[in-house]
């Protein structure tokens, strides 16, 4: 492929922005894929991958859509851009509107997003309008908005996200050609629905001969999908009050749930949910023992791969990606609720005595 300047553009051929739009960009995308020795070895499986999305620009995947939505956004012209969100979706799209010279308006369900996303959407200067009840009843009012012509509405029912969102498929597929699984954590359901349709034009065009098979992972205190694919329905039944200490992924109602479906079934794939413990775990498991420090809804992806492996479904030969999606600097609260040893001491020789007892211990608990 075409090389070009910017990481995730490289791809713009197959990306159908119009040819004389502005791209506004972050250089997003390029993000690393690492290769996660120690993991195998605990678990046995050969070849097992990290696609690390909070090495984008504003620390998410969500970049990625960002970048093509806002630079439609601006090609259409738009003046405000709007979005509901857990977090991530509104800090991407308040630091790329401000790139674009848009006004970014943000609904947060109050309460409920963590620190580090609050504090980046307020640093990009986006106007924050917090509302009661979970992310659904925000979704909502965007609509709303949308409908009553206020603004354009940059969640992933916008068609221009999951465009660029599609490209961390194309960058696998680059670096390691196809993998057997794909890993992805899922809360409105446009990321699972955006790999599927990039790898399914990589199949379209021969670009590649088979398709890997996609395990999508919910939290259990909020996973309808999870629901409606073990019962093989047509239909979601929304879950009320969702909750998970992922708070990225605490979503009742996913609106591109339908797709998702889709996409899992057509990849012969699963969808499973893992409980706030094994969230925990696992997000201690990636940065203890691989140093990749991700939110709790990435370490979702660990954690269902644990239970697939123990089930037998993902196998010892099998090649597998995670999709990691976002940093763990996001929520600060969580990082550092995990336990390590400290010690306060009273001066310097304190200090050395402790130390010189820490000997041949080692800081991995779990
Ligand atoms: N991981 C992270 C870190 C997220 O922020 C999200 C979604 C997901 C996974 C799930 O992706 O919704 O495409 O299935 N965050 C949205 C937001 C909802 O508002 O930032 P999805």
């Amino acid at each position: 492929m075409r090389k070009h300047p910017f990481r995730l553009w490289r791809y713009r051929v197959l990306i159908p922005v119009p040819r004389d739009a502005e791209i506004i960009s972050l250089n997003e995308g390029g993000t690393p894929l690492i290769r996660l020795k120690r993991i195998e070895k605990l678990v046995g499986v050969k070849s097992i991958y990290a696609k690390f999305e909070g090495a984008n620009p504003t620390g998410s995947f969500k970049d990625r859509g960002m970048t093509v939505a806002v630079t439609m956004a601006k090609y259409l012209g738009f003046r405000n851009v709007i979005c509901a969100s857990t977090g991530n979706t509104a800090s991407s799209m308040a630091a790329y509107a401000a790139r674009g010279g848009l006004h970014a308006i943000i609904v947060l369900p109050e309460g409920k997003v963590a620190r580090g996303k609050i504090a980046q959407s307020i640093l990009h200067g986006a106007t924050i309008i917090y509302v009661k009840g979970g992310f659904d009843s925000a979704l909502k009012t965007v609509l709303a908005a949308y409908e009553a012509g206020l603004a354009y509405p940059l969640n992933s029912i916008n068609p221009w996200r999951i465009e660029g969102q599609k490209t961390v498929a194309y960058e696998i597929v680059d670096e390691i050609g196809v993998p057997d699984w794909i890993i992805v954590p899922v809360g409105n359901a446009g990321n699972i629905t955006a790999i599927w349709k990039g790898l399914k034009e990589l199949r379209k065009f021969d670009l590649i001969d088979r398709l890997p098979r996609l395990a999508g992972v919910q939290a259990s205190g909020a996973s309808p999908l999870v629901e409606a694919f073990r019962e093989n329905k047509e239909e979601l039944k929304p879950v009320e009050n969702p909750e998970t200490i992922a708070s990225a992924i605490r979503i009742g109602n996913p609106v591109n749930w339908r797709r998702a479906l889709r996409a899992v079934r057509e990849s012969n794939g699963v969808l499973l949910s893992v409980s706030d413990e094994e969230i925990l775990a696992a997000q201690r498991k990636l940065a203890r023992l691989e140093g990749i420090g991700v939110e709790p809804a990435s370490a979702v992806t660990l954690a269902g791969f644990l239970r697939l492996v123990e089930e037998k479904i993902i196998e010892r030969d099998d090649k597998v990606v995670f999709i990691l999606t976002g940093h763990a600097l996001k929520d600060p609260d969580i990082a550092s609720s995990h336990n390590i040893r400290s010690f306060s001491a009273n001066n310097r020789i304190d200090a050395l005595k402790i130390i010189a007892s820490l000997e041949g211990t080692s800081t991995f608990t779990n």
